[in-house]
């Protein structure tokens, strides 16, 4: 039988065309809210041993992680043989370690939570720092997809002659390969973080690449102050337009309209979250991915 792709309203273009070319089939549900602030959920397929994909973006998690909850726990009663989670983009994988007493360890907490309501995760470029893989805080299976194949892809089809710049030393992983795979050279940065919206970054050096379009290659865009101050030291150093890449457009508050008035000349985004940055699909990559998976 063909799984059923369920999906979270900001996935359904994602969820419509996965569904095309996996011969899978919509998984239809409401979800809304009671006017006291709770989900009112109901599964309207049926799911009697079906294998159930549900598609959700795991940005602004707090308020999807009980609809999220009461879907697994809705699917399970009502016969649904497996449900595998596809979050494009994972969240709580930045607090990973306790920097000050007291502190809430969320990235095990919330790995906790999403192993005991699914079988299976799949997500793209999960933001592992000190974690070498997931399965040191997940306890079910995951497939991790990367976009650095579809970011190198867009470079060479639409910049001349860049150089890639990453913003602090954990982006060398994306910016290496994003590079090697581009054929381009690239430099890193370092950071220093003051505060959820205070980032230093260190001045590039691009001697070597006057006439290069600088490209800065992240995997988050969150609050935006780290390419923003990436951005400023380029501007001083370059006439040419500076482009901001980054896999997971989070964008929060007026992240994008800051980022946007610092003088970058364009910020491309993967669709991993919806976003008018959205330049990159991943589309295919989730495809490929549940290919192997589907019967
Ligand atoms: C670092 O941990 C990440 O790779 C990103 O550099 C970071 O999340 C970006 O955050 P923001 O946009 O808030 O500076």
């Amino acid at each position: 039988m063909k799984p059923l792709i369920f999906n979270f309203p900001s996935e359904e273009t994602l969820a419509q065309s996965l569904v095309k070319k996996n011969s899978a089939e919509k998984g239809l549900w409401n979800h809304r809210l009671f006017p006291d602030g709770e989900s009112y959920l109901q599964i309207l397929s049926e799911l009697q041993n079906r294998e159930v994909i549900l598609l959700c973006s795991l940005n602004q998690p707090d308020s999807k992680l009980l609809p999220l909850i009461f879907f697994s726990e809705a699917a399970r009663e009502l016969g649904a043989s497996k449900i595998t989670l596809v979050a494009p983009y994972l969240a709580y994988m930045r607090q990973d370690k306790r920097f000050q007493k007291g502190e809430a360890l969320t990235s095990d907490y919330f790995a906790k939570i999403i192993s005991k309501y699914f079988e299976e995760l799949i997500t793209i470029d999960p933001h592992l720092h000190r974690r070498k893989s997931l399965d040191e805080i997940y306890a079910i299976p995951s497939k991790v997809l990367h976009a650095a194949p579809l970011l190198s892809e867009w470079i060479l089809e639409n910049v001349k002659n860049p150089v890639l710049i990453g913003p602090d030393e954990e982006s060398e992983q994306w910016v290496s390969e994003v590079a090697g795979r581009a054929n381009a050279a690239f430099t890193v940065l370092r950071k220093s973080r003051h505060g959820d919206r205070d980032v230093e970054v260190s001045i590039p050096d691009l001697e070597n690449y006057k006439d290069c379009v600088p490209v800065l290659v992240d995997d988050i865009i969150s609050s935006g102050k780290t390419m923003i101050a990436a951005v400023q030291h380029l501007r001083k150093q370059t006439s040419l337009p500076v482009i901001c890449m980054g896999v997971h457009a989070i964008f929060g508050g007026t992240a994008y309209k800051d980022l946007m008035a610092s003088g970058v000349g364009q910020v491309v985004t993967c669709n991993s979250i919806q976003h008018e940055s959205n330049g990159i699909s991943v589309e295919k990559l989730i495809s490929d991915a549940l290919k192997l998976n589907s019967k």
